[in-house]
């Protein structure tokens, strides 16, 4: 596979003292992949993406982003590199308008403040629901609405890889569904995306390849397909068969 032009960890290791985090875990991003991190509460998936964006600094092993490493570099840095982070729980200004909220990232840019706001309202295109409220505060969304907010703010800017927290969380099977054919709009748009869920069957429904993430270690990698098809894998990290015939009820 063609990663010197995508994102390629090499035997991560994160510690939050005594406690570790990641144990050395390896894996790619080829450049226009959307690949999806699973994995059970506290396993390391938002570490893994922390790690990434510059938020925790690797106690062992290697970043490369496009080839160059970016271990080490911090969040500002990692930023200007093409890398943009939609962190867990949305986190959105409440005190700030929407169309303030998602100008906000691309402030980090050399943009001026016209192509900056054509630019949002551009955004407006991709995210119809939330075009309405614009000049709403931020604390009067829904939490899905917040969620669309948090991704239009990420792609401000303009990144060549977006990391994507848990991006259902929270939310009603519908509004999931909803920001789900956004991130495969963002995929057929080109950008590589990685992206940590926690249910796993919308998390591969828009992968190109995916990843199981268990106490720090990484278990299990391959398409989608092959890691529904897998039955021990299911049962035991995927919420297995049952689970899985009642999440697709669930999405349907
Ligand atoms: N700031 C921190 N200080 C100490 N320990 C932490 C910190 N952040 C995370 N941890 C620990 O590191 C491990 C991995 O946490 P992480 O948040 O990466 O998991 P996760 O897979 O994202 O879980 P979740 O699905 O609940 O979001 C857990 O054991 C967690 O308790
Ligand atoms: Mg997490």
């Amino acid at each position: 596979m063609e990663t010197g032009k995508g994102l390629e960890v090499r035997n991560l290791s994160v510690r939050y003292g005594e406690i570790e985090a990641l144990r050395g875990i390896s894996f790619t991003v080829a450049p226009g992949e959307v690949v999806t991190l699973l994995g059970a509460n506290g396993a390391g998936k938002s570490t893994t993406l922390r790690a990434i964006s510059g938020l925790e600094r690797p106690a062992g092993g290697d970043i490369l982003f496009e080839g160059q490493s970016i271990a080490g570099l911090n969040s500002e840095q990692i930023v200007r590199r093409g890398i943009s982070h939609v962190p867990e729980r949305r986190r959105i200004f409440p005190g700030l308008t929407v169309k303030e909220n998602i100008m906000l990232c691309g402030s980090n840019r050399r943009a001026s403040k016209p192509e900056l706001a054509s630019e949002t309202e551009a955004m407006f295109d991709l995210f119809p629901e939330i075009r309405p409220f614009r000049d709403a505060l931020g604390w009067t969304l829904s939490g899905g609405q917040q969620q669309m907010v948090a991704v239009a703010r990420g792609l401000m800017a303009k990144p060549r890889l977006l990391l994507l927290d848990e991006p259902s969380l929270g939310l009603a099977p519908l509004i999931v569904k909803a920001v789900f054919a956004i991130i495969a709009e963002i995929r057929r748009r080109g950008t590589t995306v990685l992206l940590v869920e926690q249910n796993a069957r919308v998390g591969l429904s828009v992968a190109d390849r995916g990843y199981v993430l268990e106490t720090g270690t990484l278990v299990l990698g391959g398409k989608p397909d092959d890691l529904w098809n897998n039955d021990a894998i299911r049962a035991a990290y995927l919420g297995g068969a049952k689970a899985k015939g009642h999440a697709l009820a669930e999405q349907a």
